[in-house]
């Protein structure tokens, strides 16, 4: 993967992973934002959904912020324990970045740790610590010691350091509110030097752990929803893109229509672009050469998005439908709800649920589906409602 400052090449402009360097495109607020709060110890929370680049925002604004940070993410968080060793693994880790040469904090670790047992680990060049739990003892006490742990180290040199947690709602659906959330609000409350940069994509879930005043995390963090990148802001990304390729513009009649076809979600635009500027090497893509290869993006994704789609219940599928049909009418209109042969209190169900499932996202007041492949092929196999 490139670096950012290092040469790019055309094809990592539209990366399928990360964005980092020139594949970033604007998101300047957001990262604005972020880095001031990471600057000044205040702990964010990145919301959005699936693919939309919390992670390319994140570690955007970390490298920008020069702070040493570690990596948890937790989508594969099954219990408690799990977690806690997450945790654990990922304060030694920043501590070995964020503290310098381990000789002149080792010893500091004795004065305040009571249940976990520091280990060091001596390679050929390297020395590593790790930190432990005995299976017996309770999550939440370790994971709020090891934080405990790390704060106080950074107290002592007086430097700062960020854990991003990412797909923190898996804490949330474990923990359930107490223990590890608890243990985790209890020492975010407190930090000054580690701040927590949290982020997840399941958005009803997230907002009920930050939200929910019976939650322990209820206000605690600056919220940061991350919308799709803007039209003007893509425009200028994909010209330069352009530019370089070809020295030429892209038409606008092109432009517009990459935008329309991939509804501006971050990856699919990425994905699209890709194929574009590789088969189109020579000279710009005509309107002929974006539907002929949009074609083979709908293809490829094809089965994940029938999988997703044939899972659901059959009135969410219908719901989905008349989300995807762009119909103006209110979804719990007379008249949907004839059509749908729906009570609008189950038509608000399919909605919760659909929302739930990252589906669907309410942008205003108008519902819209999260990804254009869905919307493509709940539209191209729509069952009939009469
Ligand atoms: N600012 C950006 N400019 C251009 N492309 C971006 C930007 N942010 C993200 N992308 C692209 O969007 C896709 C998803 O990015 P990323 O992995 O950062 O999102 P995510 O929300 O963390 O995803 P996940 O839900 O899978 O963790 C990638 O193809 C990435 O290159
Ligand atoms: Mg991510």
């Amino acid at each position: 993967m490139a670096k950012e400052n290092e040469l790019m090449r055309i094809r990592d402009y539209f990366p399928l992973g990360m964005a980092i360097g020139d594949a970033f495109c604007n998101r300047k607020k957001e990262t604005e934002i972020l880095v001031e709060n990471i600057l000044n110890g205040k702990h964010s929370l990145l919301i959005a959904s699936r693919r939309y680049g919390k992670s390319s925002l994140a570690l955007h604004a970390l490298s920008i912020s020069h702070l040493p940070y570690t990596e948890i993410d937790f989508y594969m968080a099954s219990s408690e324990k799990i977690i806690e060793t997450y945790i654990l693994h990922g304060v030694a880790d920043l501590m070995g970045k964020a503290l310098g040469a381990m000789d002149k904090w080792i010893n500091s670790i004795k004065k305040y740790v009571k249940n976990l047992n520091p280990k060091l680990e001596i390679g050929g060049t390297y020395m590593k610590l790790e930190l432990t739990a005995s299976t017996q003892s309770d999550p939440a006490m370790n994971v709020k010691e090891a934080l405990l742990l790390l704060e106080r180290l950074l107290e002592e040199k007086k430097t700062s350091a960020v854990l991003l947690m990412d797909e923190f709602q898996n804490v949330g659906m474990i923990a359930k509110g107490k223990g590890i959330e608890g243990a985790i609000r209890h020492v975010a409350q407190k930090t000054r030097y580690l701040t927590i940069l949290f982020s997840g994509s399941n958005r009803h879930l997230l907002r009920t752990m930050f939200e929910d005043e019976a939650r322990p995390l209820y206000k605690l963090c600056w919220q940061l929803p991350l919308k799709r990148i803007a039209l003007e802001h893509y425009q200028i990304h994909l010209q330069k893109a352009a530019q370089i390729a070809w020295s030429q513009h892209l038409s606008d009649e092109v432009f517009y229509k990459i935008m329309q076809l991939t509804e501006r979600h971050p990856y699919y635009v990425n994905k699209f672009c890709d194929k574009l500027w590789t088969y189109c090497s020579k000279k710009p893509p005509c309107m002929d050469d974006v539907n002929l290869y949009w074609l083979e993006v709908l293809e490829e994704e094809k089965s994940d998005a029938i999988k997703e789609i044939s899972i659901l219940p059959a009135g969410q599928k219908n719901v989905l439908l008349k989300i995807a049909q762009k119909n103006t009418l209110k979804l719990t209109s007379k008249q949907t709800i004839l059509e749908l042969q729906m009570p609008s209190s189950s038509i608000m169900r399919a909605l919760a649920s659909l929302e739930e499932k990252d589906l669907i996202e309410k942008e205003g007041n108008e519902y819209q589906i999260i990804n254009p492949i869905i919307s493509f092929y709940v539209l191209k196999n729509a069952p009939m409602v009469s």
